[in-house]
């Protein structure tokens, strides 16, 4: 199964990722996969950052990704691809907005995460693919936890995770 990991930046995709592989599974890191293989296009200077073919970067995958095992995709892409199921890594408005102010975001970029995380962006997103989808939320749960979720979806248990598990509605009032 293919299983892509993404969220809003700062939601702690990279942290699980990083416990997912000590844990011994196959994770892909969009980023550096993007980077070596020369993937980048046109710069987008507005959104300061880099376009990417979806296609091509499907095709290279395929031909990377080992098919006698579980892959993830981390990156907040990763849910435009190919893939079996998506899990969407959730994090509480507020506790996002402070942790995107540490990493010395402009105030416009960090608004414009938090207000996406509010109103579900990447979940609505997901929910257009024909992948099957979940979320786990974490805001409080350490790396460690966020893997015995995640395998729990992956071993069937997926209740509590399907969308519409988090809800940040009363957080709606304050960012958006
Ligand atoms: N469960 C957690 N509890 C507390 N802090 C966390 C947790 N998960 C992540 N963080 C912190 O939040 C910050 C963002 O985490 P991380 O870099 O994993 O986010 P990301 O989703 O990969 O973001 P991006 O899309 O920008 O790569 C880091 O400083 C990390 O230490
Ligand atoms: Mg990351």
């Amino acid at each position: 199964m293919i299983i892509a990991l993404t969220g809003t930046p700062g939601t702690g995709k990279t942290v699980i990722a990083a416990c997912l592989r000590e844990k011994g599974e196959y994770v892909v890191d969009l980023h550096q996969h993007i980077e070596e293989k020369g993937l980048k296009e046109r710069f987008d200077k507005k959104r300061d950052t880099y376009s990417v073919d979806i296609g091509k970067l499907n095709s290279s995958l395929r031909s990377s990704i080992p098919k006698d095992r579980n892959a993830f995709l981390e990156g907040h892409l990763s849910h435009f691809l190919d893939c079996d199921m998506i899990i969407v890594v959730r994090c509480n408005p507020s506790v996002l907005h402070e942790r995107l102010k540490k990493r010395n975001y402009a105030p416009q970029k960090i608004s414009e995460n938090v207000q996406a995380e509010a109103l579900d962006v990447i979940l609505c997103e997901s929910i257009g693919s024909d992948a099957h989808v979940f979320e786990i939320d974490s805001t409080s749960c350490t790396p460690e936890q966020a893997v015995v979720m995640i395998r729990e979806i992956i071993a069937g248990r997926t209740a509590g995770y399907e969308p519409g598990s988090v809800n940040w509605a009363e957080e709606m009032v304050k960012w958006c």
